[in-house]
C-alpha cells in the first residue's frame, strides 16, 4: 500500500496529504520528459508526503514551511543518504536506544538515582517544563529525555544527524503521553512499560532506514532542498529562483480549521524548538478566529491571494499547479474552498480540471454551517497563463 511505502509512515501529521493522492498528482503533472524543469515544489510542504512522492518519480524536489518541525520532518523523509551516512545514523540510532533501554531498568535499582532533567539550548527551563510536566509519567519523561541528551550531546559534532534522530524522537512523543493525539488535547490513560520509550525510537530509526533505502532504491536521485520559509515569499535571498519550478503540488492550510502551533506545541517543547515566527505568521490558523472570525478570514484569503503570486513568480510560464483544499467553517460561516481559490486565483491561472469528494461534517456547529449543503474536499488543477 502507498501509504505504508516508502518514508511515508515515518511521523504523523494533521491535514497530511494520502500518499495516493501525491503519487497521483505527481504523475499527472509530470506526465511526459517534455515537462521542464523536473523541479517540484510544495510550498506547504508539511510532513514531506509530496517530495517523498516526487523523489520516488526521479524528480528533484522543493518544499518550504513555516513550522521547524515540519521542516525537520520533510528533510529525514526525503535524506539523499549516502550510504557511510545512513550506516553510522543506522548505528547511533541503535546505541541511543539500547542505552534508553537500560536506563529504564537501571530505575527499578534501589540505588538508582535519576540524572537531573535535560535543559536545551536557548529555550526558558520553566516555560518548556510547564507545557511538557503534566503531559508524561515520571519514569517516561526520565527515558525521553534521556534520548534527547544523547541526541544533544552529538549535536555539537553532527548538527544534521542530530537532527535526523530528533525527528524519530518527535515521532513517538505522542503516543507515550498522556495526550490523546497532535489534535486533541484530551488527556487520555497509556501504560507506558519501562524500556517502551527507547524500544519504540530504535524501531523508529530502523523505520527511516528502510524508507530510504525503499525511497533510493524507487529511483530518488534528484536534489532536495527543504527551507523554513514564508509560502508568501518564496523568491529572495536564500529563496527560489524566478520560473524555476516545473509544477506545484501542495495543501494549503484549510481556513480556521487546523492550528499547526497548538498542535505541535508538546513536540516543540520538548525538543527545544523555537517557534516565535510561525507563531505569528501561521496562515488561516483557527486561534485566529475567535471572536473575530470575519476579519480573520479575510486576512487569511489576503494570504492566500500573496501566495498566488508567490507561485507564479517561481512557476515556469505555462507550468501546472495542483492544489488540494477543504471547505471549512469561519467562525459559524461556511467556506466554499474550491469557490474561494477559483476567484483569488483567476488573475493568474485558467482552471484545466477539479475533483471533489464529501467528507463528514464534524460536530454541531459544521452541520449547522453546512446545512444541507455537502461539505467537500477537492483537488484543483491550474495553469500559469501567459503572459500578453
Ligand atoms: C495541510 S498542511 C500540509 C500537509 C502536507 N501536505 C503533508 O502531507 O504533510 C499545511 C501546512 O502549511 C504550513 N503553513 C502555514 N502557514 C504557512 C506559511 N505562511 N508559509 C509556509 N507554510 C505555512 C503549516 O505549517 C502546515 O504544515
Amino acid at each position: 500500500m502507498v501509504k505504508n511505502s516508502l518514508t511515508h509512515p515515518l511521523h504523523s501529521y494533521p491535514a497530511r496529504m494520502h500518499p495516493a493522492t501525491a503519487r497521483a498528482l505527481v504523475q499527472l503533472c509530470f506526465d511526459t520528459e517534455s515537462v521542464q524543469p523536473r523541479v517540484v515544489l510544495d510550498p506547504f510542504c508539511g510532513s514531506g508526503t509530496t517530495l517523498v512522492e516526487g523523489r520516488a518519480a526521479g524528480l528533484n524536489v522543493i518544499g518550504t514551511d513555516l513550522n521547524p518541525l515540519a521542516v525537520r520532518i520533510a528533510r529525514a523523509k526525503t535524506w539523499s543518504c549516502p550510504k557511510k551516512r545512513l550506516t553510522a545514523f543506522e548505528r547511533l540510532g541503535a546505541q541511543i536506544s539500547a542505552a534508553a533501554i537500560e536506563e529504564g531498568k537501571a530505575a527499578r535499582r534501589a540505588d538508582y538515582k535519576p540524572k537531573p532533567i535535560r535543559v536545551p539550548k536557548g529555550i526558558n527551563p520553566a516555560e518548556r517544563d510547564e507545557e511538557i510536566a503534566s503531559w508524561y509519567s515520571p519514569h517516561v519523561r526520565r527515558e525521553l529525555e534521556f534520548i534527547a541528551a544523547a541526541i544533544d550531546e552529538y549535536r555539537e559534532e553532527d548538527e544534521q544527524m542530530a537532527d535526523l534522530l530528533s525527528v524519530c524522537l518527535s515521532s513517538i512523543l505522542i503516543k507515550t503521553s498522556k495526550r490523546s493525539s497532535d489534535t486533541s488535547p484530551k488527556e487520555i490513560r497509556r501504560n507506558i512499560a519501562r524500556g517502551a520509550p527507547g524500544r519504540w525510537f530504535g524501531e523508529r530509526v530502523q523505520l527511516m532506514v528502510q524508507g530510504l533505502v525503499d525511497l533510493h532504491r524507487e529511483g530518488a536521485k534528484g536534489e532536495v532542498t527543504v527551507l523554513e520559509r514564508d509560502a508568501r515569499k518564496l523568491l529572495g535571498p536564500g529563496g527560489i529562483a524566478p520560473e524555476s519550478v516545473g509544477a506545484i503540488i501542495s495543501s494549503p492550510p484549510y481556513i480556521g480549521t487546523y492550528d499547526y502551533v497548538d498542535h505541535h506545541r508538546l513536540r516543540l517543547a520538548f525538543l527545544g524548538m523555537p517557534y516565535d515566527d510561525f507563531e505569528r505568521k501561521e496562515i488561516g490558523a483557527r486561534r485566529r478566529f475567535k471572536g473575530r472570525a470575519h476579519q480573520a478570514a479575510i486576512k487569511a484569503i489576503d494570504d492566500f491571494k500573496e501566495c498566488l503570486k508567490s507561485f507564479d513568480e517561481v512557476l515556469v510560464p505555462g507550468g501546472l499547479m495542483a492544489l488540494m483544499v477543504g471547505d471549512s467553517v469561519a467562525g459559524v460561516e461556511p467556506v466554499w474552498a474550491d469557490g474561494v481559490l477559483r476567484e483569488i486565483s483567476a488573475d493568474r491561472f485558467d482552471v484545466l480540471g477539479w475533483v471533489s469528494q464529501e467528507r463528514d461534517k464534524l460536530g454541531s456547529l459544521e452541520k449547522r454551517a453546512f446545512g444541507e449543503y455537502p461539505k467537500r474536499e477537492h483537488v484543483l488543477l491550474l495553469e500559469k497563463k501567459s503572459k500578453s
